[in-house]
């Protein structure tokens, strides 16, 4: 719903910057009506909450150990879950010595760090640092790890992954256009010989919440040796999707959605560096505003050159507290232009996610000052010693 009423003392636009702290507040995720506040204090810093679950939280995801980084037959750990959704994080230092099955779960499997082989029934991928791949429910598959300084990001759903940029064509048409889906790698069959297809081949089948198995007297994911029907496994890099800002400053979602759910109850977003606003303050500014909304949000941090000590921090950003945002007077980078290495992925979901409590083990101490200095912060280019000023206790 565009913006038709306005209230009270206004003196600039949403997308800029002074000394009031700025906070969106969205209905229905970034899909319903909205009002963008401009208020003296910052609602994401609450003096004390009754649970800490209410709050904010971040995880520094390096420290967490999956059982499959040390025995080849272990599992990801599961970082977070809800009715519908599962986030897990895999650390393989040896081949699967199985092939796999996720029954309960659609997957985006977003590749941190690390290269591997990603054997599938519609064929191979290599895959490496920033891709991201879709695997439905139910197509086999195995991973083979090229070294063993890797990591997997797993968000499952059980809703189909559809692309964002197809279902909301009717809505927002060539403006959604941004993603080059051409360039979607789409795997092909290699015909194995037949003495390499008819080996007995364990397949691990996750249904109903559990590990099973399934035994064939031949190797199901070499034993394709065509296909013909839609991409349903398909590869695209986190670098190849364009960060999209305004002239003025900060865009909300969708800018940035790659896939999501035909009911919209989550949606899978790439964020790269946004365009530098050319408004100056204070009708523009640089970095997001604060943000409530009936959506959880999940943050992963996949490159950060200002901040690399945060690379792979994830962060939950539950309905329950608003998140604060950060912002400066825009400037301009100094010439000539060049790849700027900050990439986060956000993952908003209608589910209602929980910390497990494998991934609680490596909870950040303070997450109210955490949130600038893992977060944002040096993030966006503000040292997070100014950043903490926004803290108030
Ligand atoms: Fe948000």
């Amino acid at each position: 719903m565009p913006s038709t009423e306005r209230r009270g003392r206004v003196e600039r636009l949403p997308q800029g910057v002074d000394g009031l702290v700025d906070e969106l507040y969205t209905i229905k995720g970034f899909f319903g009506q909205w009002a963008h506040f401009y208020r003296h204090h910052n609602l994401s810093h609450p003096k004390s909450v009754s649970a800490d679950y209410m709050m904010y939280q971040g995880v520094d995801s390096n420290a967490l150990q999956p059982t499959d980084a040390t025995d080849p037959a272990g599992t990801p750990l599961t970082l977070l879950t809800g009715d519908g959704v599962e986030v897990s994080i895999s650390h393989r230092s040896a081949p699967m010595p199985f092939a796999e099955r996720n029954q309960d779960f659609h997957q985006i499997r977003f590749y941190h760090r690390g290269e591997f082989t990603l054997e599938t029934e519609c064929g191979p991928l290599e895959v490496g640092p920033g891709d991201f791949v879709t695997i439905p429910k139910g197509l086999i598959y195995r991973e083979t790890p090229k070294g063993t300084d890797n990591r997997v990001l797993i968000f499952g759903v059980a809703e189909p992954i559809v692309s964002a940029m197809d279902e909301m064509w009717d809505t927002v048409g060539f403006a959604g256009h941004f993603i080059d889906e051409s360039g979607m790698v789409v795997p092909a069959p290699i015909e194995h010989p037949l003495d390499t297809v008819n080996v007995e081949t364990t397949v691990r089948v996750k249904y109903c919440g559990n590990w099973e198995t399934m035994v064939y007297p031949f190797d199901p994911v070499r034993d394709v040796v065509g296909w013909v029907g839609d991409p349903i496994v398909g590869k695209l890099n986190v670098w190849d999707i364009p960060g999209l800002g305004s002239s003025h400053g900060f865009m909300p979602p969708p800018t940035g959605a790659v896939f999501m759910a035909k009911d919209k109850s989550f949606f899978f977003n790439v964020l790269s560096v946004k365009p530098f606003p050319n408004e100056p303050a204070p009708n523009g500014s640089y970095g997001p505003p604060g943000h409530q909304n009936d959506y959880e949000e999940v943050w992963f941090n996949h490159a950060s050159e200002n901040a690399p000590d945060t690379d792979g921090h994830v962060w939950l950003m539950p309905t329950s507290c608003p998140h604060p945002g950060l912002r400066r007077p825009p400037e301009y980078p100094p010439n000539p232009v060049r790849k700027i290495r900050e990439l986060k992925l956000n993952f908003d979901c209608t589910a209602i996610l929980k910390f497990t409590d494998e991934a609680k083990k490596s909870f950040m101490a303070n997450p109210q000052e955490a949130i600038y200095t893992s977060f944002y912060g040096s993030h966006i280019g503000i040292d997070p010693t100014d950043a903490l000023q926004h803290v108030k206790h």
